[in-house]
């Protein structure tokens, strides 16, 4: 059997909706996005949300609104993707790797406290919702207000996430979303920024496109004369994005249970084989976005070898970021540094989930991984 690592849920709702905008006179930033923007601040319980080119684009965005820059320090969790702490170094800010914890593979709070009491030039923190589950924001919350530095959500794994009743880009000063090709929403590339703050929402909004005051809707509709108050990007979403995320927008929830069962079964499954995986914690809804199992370090490039071999489509989501080469040059990082997010880098490996898996799909994966486990790991 050959089980793909990812195939995505578009179906005829999404080509027809971009059939629409085809037909239509626009293809880029226009109406279907301002119409995304405001059913997902609706869905998230926001004020403002910002249709953007990715969420990379949204977070640099974000910290060059703060005014975040050359001598400032911004804690990233040493566990996550390269783009997480990039976009610091992007804006000319210096990045802080902070452990995860052990069980979550999320940002550890307590040294998160730490370096707060010590490093009086961290001006923010990037906190990322890893694999789905949402950092504790109502803690994060009084610790950031407490030493007065601004909080970014990461949300590109969380859009359906929950912790104690609170969503993404509640608690945070933003919150930044995925809308890569293997994301819960996909729209092969894409991002938003949801926040309560309308200055940012309409920097971004600004910032986005050029720096330009009147964008190509306002000036098609009935042509206004443009100015630019300062030199923007190029990071806007565009309506064949929106009109591919809008029908998904409805099905979220129907596409978020069966990834939940699948979840339930790969966790019942592996609990009895010995095998780890992130914990989810109590108050949780876990988002569900990547499905990632803890295998015996030593063996881990094996046993990624030998799902494939048997059809099995695998990732590694993700390696220690400090260890990245740029960051062990930049910043002279090395083995020991972050010992929990390097651990969990030797030995994670992503396996399917999304919500077109079939149960003998899910079977077979649960089959190969649980024999692989015992051949490779049971004695290692
Ligand atoms: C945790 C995390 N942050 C940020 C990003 C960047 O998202 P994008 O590709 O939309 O810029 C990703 C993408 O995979 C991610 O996994």
């Amino acid at each position: 059997m050959k089980v793909e690592f990812y195939r995505h849920s578009l179906g005829t709702a999404e080509k027809a909706a971009v059939g629409e905008v085809l037909d239509s006179i626009f293809l880029t930033t226009g109406p279907k996005t301002r119409q995304f923007e405001k059913s997902f601040a609706e869905y998230l319980g926001v004020k403002h949300c910002v249709g953007m080119s990715s969420c990379t684009d949204g977070l640099f965005l974000t910290l060059k609104f703060w005014g975040v820059g050359p001598g400032d320090r911004v804690i990233v969790p040493a566990m996550t993707f390269v783009a997480s702490a990039n976009v610091v170094l992007h804006v000319g800010a210096d990045v802080v790797f902070c452990d995860v914890d052990p069980g979550t593979a999320l940002i550890d709070l307590n040294l998160v406290e730490d370096i707060l009491k010590r490093d009086k030039q961290v001006r923010a923190i990037i906190p990322v919702h890893l694999y789905g589950q949402m950092v504790d924001m109502k803690a994060l919350r009084s610790m950031a207000n407490q030493y007065g530095v601004k909080i970014l959500e990461d949300s590109a794994h969380c859009i359906e996430g929950k912790r104690e009743g609170i969503q993404p880009g509640q608690l945070g000063a933003a919150a930044a979303f995925s809308f890569y090709a293997t994301k819960n929403m996909a729209a092969g590339e894409g991002g938003a920024v949801a926040s309560d703050d309308e200055r940012l929402a309409e920097y971004l909004t600004v910032a986005r496109l050029h720096g330009m005051t009147k964008s190509a809707i306002d000036r098609h509709q009935n042509y206004q004369h443009w100015d630019m108050d300062f030199p923007g990007y190029k990071a806007n979403m565009s309506d064949i994005q929106a009109a591919l995320l809008i029908p998904q927008l409805g099905k979220l929830d129907k596409l978020w249970k069966r990834r939940a069962t699948i979840a339930t079964r790969y966790e019942t499954a592996f609990s009895r084989a010995g095998i780890e995986f992130p914990r989810t914690l109590p108050g949780v809804k876990n988002a569900r976005h990547l499905f990632t199992i803890w295998v015996c370090d030593s063996k881990r490039d094996e046993f990624l070898g030998r799902l494939q071999k048997e059809g099995v489509g695998v990732v590694v989501n993700y390696q220690a970021v400090h260890l990245r080469r740029f960051y062990r040059k930049t910043y002279g990082h090395k083995e020991g540094n972050f010992p929990v997010a390097e651990e969990i880098g030797r030995r994670t490996i992503s396996i399917p989930f999304y919500p077109g898996l079939k149960d003998e799909e899910v079977d077979y994966v649960i089959d190969k991984v649980v024999a692989i486990n015992r051949e490779l790991c049971q004695n290692a």
